[in-house]
């Protein structure tokens, strides 16, 4: 143990936090917590924790993360992503970084190119706003490095996210209507795990880094290669309809979701050494994944 840097994670029952905890590298000493281990807005239990490990590094995937929900939740959405996050950057000493996870609903669809780190934010949902509301508070903090690192349209092989659900419903409906009209970059989870991975490992960034998939699609695209990725790899055994909707065309869902948020992840490729790689490749290996647990 001696020489390892000492990293706490928050969040590590989530989609995003249970990868993390599963690409531990071996330079590292982990100490993983749950909400059930560690509920963020316990203000003393949260210093105490801090204390008590000392830790080099906090890695904070701990969120509100129901988009729709947060509208009717106003309150806990910003106790959590917003108050929550002040007091974790007033708790910590100056030598400790946080790198801590962010959303592309801090855009909305105010530029037409992806967003770079720099990019004026302007979310349209409580969510987006929580969210910007806890980087302004990390930002503020005078006694603290941190890396905000924004990410997009996440998914793994596990849980609920769009790629589960959509080889959930390919495989029981008979067609399907899938929004055309907004734009972004998903984003493999795992991939994702090791740059963060990376940030702990190299010392010197600070602020505000981006990092998504390669390509600018939209769900209906998603979608689509989902299908024919999944038919290839016999996930699914039947082929069905789907058909693009513009966004008023659907159910309406309690939160408005921005039109374009696709994420420009270059600073984040240059201060690391590494590319990102074109989307449907970590999808491949994600559904790759899912079959071997079906
Ligand atoms: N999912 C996406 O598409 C996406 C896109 C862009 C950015 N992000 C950001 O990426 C990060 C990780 O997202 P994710 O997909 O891994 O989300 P997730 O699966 O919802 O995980 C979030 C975790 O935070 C925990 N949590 C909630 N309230 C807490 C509290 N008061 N104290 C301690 N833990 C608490 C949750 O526990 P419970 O399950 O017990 O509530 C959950 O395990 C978040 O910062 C999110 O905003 C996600």
């Amino acid at each position: 143990m001696m020489g390892m840097k000492r990293v706490l994670l928050l969040g590590a029952s989530g989609q995003l936090g249970n990868l993390v905890k599963n690409t531990v590298p071996v330079s590292m000493h982990l100490k993983a917590l749950s909400r059930a281990d560690l509920d963020l807005t316990d203000r003393l239990a949260v210093s105490q924790a801090v204390q008590e490990y000392a830790p080099a590094v906090i890695i904070n995937t701990a969120a509100y993360t129901q988009v729709d929900k947060a509208e009717a939740e106003e309150k806990q959405a910003f106790e959590i992503n917003a108050t929550a996050v002040e007091h974790l950057a007033a708790t910590v000493s100056l030598d400790t970084r946080i790198i801590h996870l962010s959303t592309d609903f801090v855009f909305s669809e105010h530029q037409k190119q992806p967003y770079k780190p720099d990019a004026a934010p302007l979310p349209v949902s409580v969510y987006g706003r929580s969210k910007l509301a806890g980087e302004s508070a990390l930002l503020a903090a005078d006694n603290v490095h941190s890396i905000i690192l924004r990410t997009s349209w996440l998914y793994s092989a596990m849980g609920r996210n769009f790629v589960t659900t959509m080889i959930g419903l390919l495989n029981t409906r008979e067609e399907l209507v899938v929004v055309n009209d907004q734009f972004g970059s998903p984003t493999s989870a795992v991939g994702l795990a090791n740059v963060i991975w990376r940030f702990v490992m190299e010392d010197t960034a600070n602020g505000v880094y981006h990092w998504s998939d390669q390509g600018v699609i939209t769900w209906y695209d998603f979608a689509r290669e989902i299908q024919s990725q999944g038919l290839e790899l016999g996930i699914l055994d039947r082929e069905i309809p789907i058909k693009p909707v513009p966004t008023s065309g659907y159910p309406t869902p309690a939160a408005r979701r921005p039109f374009y948020s696709a994420l420009d992840s270059s600073a984040t490729e240059a201060v690391l050494g590494i590319r990102t790689t074109p989307w449907q490749e970590p999808l491949r290996k994600v559904l790759e994944k899912l079959k071997e647990t079906q």
